[in-house]
């Protein structure tokens, strides 16, 4: 598989985290720094905890409608994956593929390891190329775009409800770049969590045996790490909010006292008053009608959308117009 390096990676983490934590009213980092090598394999842990339904519902979907998806697609295509993780719940979509065309799979991925465990968990796949790409989405995606052979679509994967991670007019602003990159007829698969109970969902952000506290405090671990600072993870705590009016879970670190962190690296004292929190991600959650407004104000249509019973999850085929 062939990996093309990102540059200036730290600079621009150092200057994300100066801008998020050197601000005045609530402080905030990017929630794509969770996934340094530490954080992404938390995230594969979380993705099998009992209360984390998210992520075997998408499975589940994929497993059961990967002939469905693919029949409904204009051959021969393309796929390209934003944010692949490990690839494994691909494997379904690229097995119903491969049946009747040689694929070339393009994984986009900011986590060099997260593209070594999709490779090596991909490649038994008959009449399949993998080439990945690390890359933030877009960039990622305007290669892809760039490679594309004469006649052949796009089939974009954007799964496991990432798009939630987004605020709202943010989501539908990055599928309308998406769309700008494709092509007519070009489609993209698109996975959403659906509403359920706040309940529910807090236990599924703040899981009983502490799995989604490490991934979170791992972000300031890695400040330390990769910026030289010197936050004491023994004085924040993880905390799953729910924000009713976005339609949102929360995740934040909140510092049990007040106190002053040092970063070298961002030239940069952030004081904390006791009960203080960063935040660090959102996660939206959706209607199943209000995915087909947001495709059509993208420049999309909805033409087909799949719903897991047991754990509310849309898998939605998006058709570029
Ligand atoms: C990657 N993303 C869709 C996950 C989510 O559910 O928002 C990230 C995550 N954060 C905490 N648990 C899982």
């Amino acid at each position: 598989m062939l990996v093309h390096a990102i540059t200036n990676a730290s600079y621009e983490f150092a200057a994300d985290v100066r801008a998020g934590l050197d601000r005045p009213g609530q402080k905030e980092l990017p929630s794509k720094y969770l996934y340094d090598d530490v954080g992404s394999a938390l995230f594969e842990v979380i993705s099998h905890l009992p209360e984390y339904g998210l992520t075997r519902a998408d499975e589940r979907l994929l497993q059961r409608h990967a002939g469905e998806i693919v029949e409904r697609l204009d051959a021969p295509v393309a796929v390209a994956e934003l944010g692949s993780g490990s690839g494994k719940k691909t494997r379904w979509i690229l097995e119903a593929l491969s049946r009747w065309q040689r694929t070339f799979y393009y994984p986009v991925e900011i986590s060099r390891s997260a593209l070594v465990m999709c490779e090596r968990e991909l490649s038994d796949i008959d009449s399949i190329s993998i080439v990945g790409f690390e890359r933030e989405y877009l960039d990622g995606l305007l290669e892809v775009a760039a490679h594309r052979q004469r006649n052949q679509h796009l089939f974009v994967l954007f799964l496991g409800s990432t798009i939630g991670n987004f605020d709202r007019p943010a989501g539908v602003k990055f599928l309308a770049e998406v769309r700008r990159i494709l092509e007519p007829g070009d489609s993209l698969l698109l996975g959403t969590d659906l509403e359920k109970p706040s309940a529910q969902l807090l236990k599924a952000y703040d899981d009983e045996i502490g799995v989604t506290a490490a991934f979170n405090l791992n972000l300031l671990a890695r400040i330390n790490r990769e910026l030289d600072a010197d936050f004491d993870l023994s004085q924040f705590v993880h905390v799953a909010r729910i924000n009713h009016e976005a339609r949102s879970v929360e995740m934040h670190l909140e510092s049990r006292r007040r106190q002053t962190v040092r970063i070298p690296a961002a030239d940069l004292r952030v004081e904390f008053m006791e009960g203080e929190t960063i935040w660090t991600e959102s996660s939206h959650k959706y209607s199943s009608e209000e995915v087909f407004q947001m495709a059509r104000a993208a420049g999309f249509s909805c033409e087909a959308q799949w719903i897991d019973e047991q754990w509310p999850f849309a898998e939605n085929l998006l058709v570029a117009e």
